[in-house]
């Protein structure tokens, strides 16, 4: 697969009924997630439950390419099969998170920036030899009493566009995830307004430092009402405003939208995207998934880290992944639930 153009990679995450996988929880991640089910989070447990992921059958149907984190790149199922050629054996891209991870802005108290580029471009180099074909870098943007700033946004967009052109000059897909969190009480309008400044910052960096539009895939936020604002938009409202936002940012030669899952639950993550593949509107880009718990949450509390419920976690994974691969091609329906 390493002679296959980036376009082409692009091209494959995007396919009809497919969409992504975001396994790439780092340590601290996937060990709040553990805790969550009393699972202690060690090397071993990490490894089986990836495995127990990654070796469901059938899951190339709907998935397209899998983000591991660095130590899940490195890892091989118990059987000694690298991770890497596993998902590729399969049909599935693999694909890597190569941010390091939030830490407060300086001269701020509540903005964070992406750390990671001192020495990305020799890390990639090694992506690539472990099997990466694409890659993904993570800027938060928080809503609260004057934040997101313009340092914040300019700051974020800068290193998003610096990761990206460093993923293309070596060969890796860069996925461009700017997220806007859903945390607060903000209104679905006040979301609409700041992710419509955040893309326009993005791409505004993005034509700067030179990034191959048709190379690339952006991972947003839906424009969503705050998790905490006592009046939560409706699924058609979120279709509409999140389409409408970005038709007005995005340029067409991207060739897909895979959004983050951000907290929604498995159920609205689906019924929205849903909505917005089957809306009646002109769009260029494909819009599909990208989506970490919205996949995941059902499997993994079906697990319980324990072997003997192996075979049912994977029951739900699977499902899941159905059930996002109709809302990509705009056919889930919530009686489907049942
Ligand atoms: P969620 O879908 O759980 O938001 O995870 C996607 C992701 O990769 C966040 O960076």
């Amino acid at each position: 697969m390493a002679s296959v153009l980036m376009e082409d990679i692009a091209e494959m995450l995007v396919a009809p009924g497919k969409g992504i996988l975001a396994a790439d929880e780092s340590t601290g991640t996937i060990t709040k997630r553990f805790a969550s089910i009393g699972v202690e989070s060690s090397e071993e447990t990490r490894r089986d439950y990836r495995e127990l992921l990654f070796s469901t059958e059938g899951l190339s149907k709907y998935i397209s390419g899998v983000i591991l984190y660095d130590e899940t790149l490195r890892q091989s199922t118990k059987d000694g099969v690298r991770f890497a050629d596993l998902l590729a054996e399969e049909g599935i891209i693999p694909g890597i998170k190569v941010d390091k991870g939030t830490s407060l802005l300086a001269f701020s108290e509540d903005e964070t920036i992406t750390e990671g580029l001192d020495g990305l471009r020799e890390r990639l180099q090694e992506y690539v030899e472990l099997g990466a074909r694409f890659a993904k870098w993570r800027a938060v943007l928080r809503i609260g009493a004057g934040a997101p700033s313009q340092y914040g946004l300019d700051t974020n967009a800068h290193a998003l566009a610096r990761y990206a052109a460093l993923c293309q000059e070596i060969g890796l897909v860069p996925i461009v995830e700017p997220e806007v969190l859903m945390d607060g009480d903000h209104s679905i309008d006040e979301c609409y307004a700041v992710t419509e400044s955040v893309l326009k910052t993005v791409f505004d960096e993005l034509y700067k430092q030179r990034v191959v539009l048709e190379q690339m895939l952006l991972k947003p936020n839906m424009i969503v009402s705050g998790a905490n604002c006592p009046e939560q938009a409706g699924v058609d409202e979120v279709a509409s405003k999140t389409i409408y936002c970005f038709g007005q940012t995005v340029p067409a030669a991207l060739p897909g939208i895979v959004f983050l899952s951000g907290g929604q639950s498995e159920e609205d993550a689906c019924a929205h995207l849903s909505a917005m593949n089957s809306m009646d509107s002109r769009r260029p880009w494909e819009l599909s998934f990208s989506y970490g718990r919205a996949l995941q949450s059902t499997a993994l509390h079906a697990w319980q880290g324990k072997t003997e419920n192996v075979a049912a976690a994977q029951r739900a994974l699977i499902r899941r992944a159905a059930l996002c691969s109709s809302a990509r091609d705009g056919r889930y329906d919530p009686s489907m639930e049942k």
